[in-house]
């Protein structure tokens, strides 16, 4: 049962949200990630556009003012000077003028942008902010594929775990362990101060994460080099998944802005990695699994990165038995949908991406589900995210098990999402 009023935990989002805006760019929360991230920014673009259009699209422009000169648009944007948190721009050395980091996150831009542009109240004014958008939303899909892509198979590998968004989950553990640790610099962590370090990834994920980053500093951050060179290679499904969308979504919008040769590089960018997916497709688990593209073997972990491809346009069978898995998930766990699936013994109800609940994932997922006629599923996903609200506040994520708060507090992707999804449900 939702205790709150509807029309309040409406104005708390917003607040949640002002609160968090620097002006230009929103901070995920304050104290654990005071710059600009990627994913987040463009999901939170969504929820501002409930209140605020213009403020909506400066978000997104924002971050593209930083893509780098070869297409990625990488995952942090460090705008201001912050010794709260690490690893900060000296770690990174990227050496751009304003420091950025220097892997990337998981583009849901296209999507963004196109959802923003069909429910714009100013026509006018959406249309040439999409048009600006456009190319370079492009740019950043076309870089996927030439950098992350190298041999054409048609679905790109992440090459840090950060990537992915879901950074310590328990389908990096085996590849992960690829990733030496010798010759890491000493380091202070600053996550551990402002969040409960049982809520987040261990000191020995930590050590590999900053290998990874040294050693493609060290590569002087060329993505010609960086895929063949790294130790760590994952296709994705979830992450996969989301580029296959907003290619797809990307090019309906150039349709409409008559932007025909953008519009077909795109399709055809959209149904290469659908029909590429089906590779990772495990009937046993009833979703899709990730590869190792170092050994070539799939990864046998039953995560969200799984069930996320209901996002983009799979077969109909494998949506339909996503919503099976998702099903049987919620008679294991109290609040849906758990970043890993309880009856594996590795799943941890509190440890950031390895159990816990969250209303981005949980946001796909349903918007997923409802496009393939999924209604009661995807409605029972947004009851339960309403739900953690009502009892919980606006937290980054949730124990699916209990519906305690974890991670960071006033959330602003939190949030975000909550505005989406009390316009679901007026709709
Ligand atoms: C962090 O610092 O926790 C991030 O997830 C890396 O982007």
């Amino acid at each position: 049962m939702i205790a709150l009023d509807p029309s309040k935990i409406f104005d708390h989002a917003v607040e949640v949200l002002k609160e968090n805006d620097q002006g230009g760019y929103t901070i995920p929360t304050k104290g654990l990630y005071p710059f600009q991230w990627n994913w987040d920014s463009c999901l939170t673009a969504l929820g501002q556009s409930h209140f605020d259009e213009q403020r909506a699209w400066t978000e997104i422009e924002t971050l593209f003012d930083h893509q780098w000169p070869d297409g990625m648009v990488p995952h942090i944007v460090f705008h201001v000077y912050s010794d709260g948190y690490f690893p900060g721009p000296n770690v990174w050395g990227t050496g751009r003028p304003v420091a950025t980091s220097g892997i990337t996150q998981p583009p849901v831009a296209g999507f963004a942008v196109r959802r923003l542009y069909e429910r714009a109240r100013d026509r006018q004014m959406a249309e040439k902010r999409a048009k600006a958008l456009l190319p370079k939303i492009d740019a950043w899909h076309r870089w996927f594929y030439s950098h992350r892509d190298p041999r054409g198979e048609g679905l790109v590998a992440i090459l840090h775990p950060w990537e992915s968004g879901r950074d310590n989950s328990v389908d990096w553990d085996q590849a992960f362990e690829r990733v030496p640790t010798d010759g890491v610099e000493p380091y202070t962590r600053r996550d551990t101060q402002h969040a409960d370090p049982a809520h987040r990834p261990t000191k020995e994920q930590y050590d590999r994460y900053i290998w990874l980053v040294q050693h493609f500093r060290g590569l002087n951050w060329d993505n010609a080099k960086l895929h063949d060179a790294s130790p760590f290679q994952v296709v994705d499904p979830g992450f996969n998944a989301i580029l296959i969308r907003s290619c797809a979504d990307l090019a309906d919008l150039a349709e409409s802005l008559g932007e025909a040769r953008l519009a077909a590089e795109n399709r055809a960018r959209a149904e290469a990695g659908l029909a590429a997916m089906n590779a990772l497709w495990s009937g046993t688990h009833g979703q899709y699994l990730c590869k190792d593209r170092v050994t070539g073997a799939l990864i046998d972990s039953a995560s969200i990165g799984g069930i996320l491809p209901v996002f983009a346009a799979v077969p109909e069978d494998h949506a339909r038995s996503i919503a099976l898995t998702v099903e049987r998930q919620a008679a294991a766990a109290k609040f849906i949908v758990p970043s890993h699936d309880p009856a594996d013994p590795r799943f941890e109800a509190k440890r950031y991406w390895r159990g816990p609940a969250w209303l981005v994932t949980n946001y796909m997922i349903a918007d997923g589900l409802r496009r393939v006629g999924e209604t009661a599923v995807a409605d029972r996903i947004v009851q339960s995210s309403l739900e953690l609200i009502s009892q919980s506040g606006f937290a980054e994520y949730y124990d699916p098990l209990t519906g305690e708060p974890c991670g960071g507090h006033r959330f602003t992707w939190t949030a975000a999402m909550v505005l989406e999804f009390l316009r679901l449900m007026k709709s």
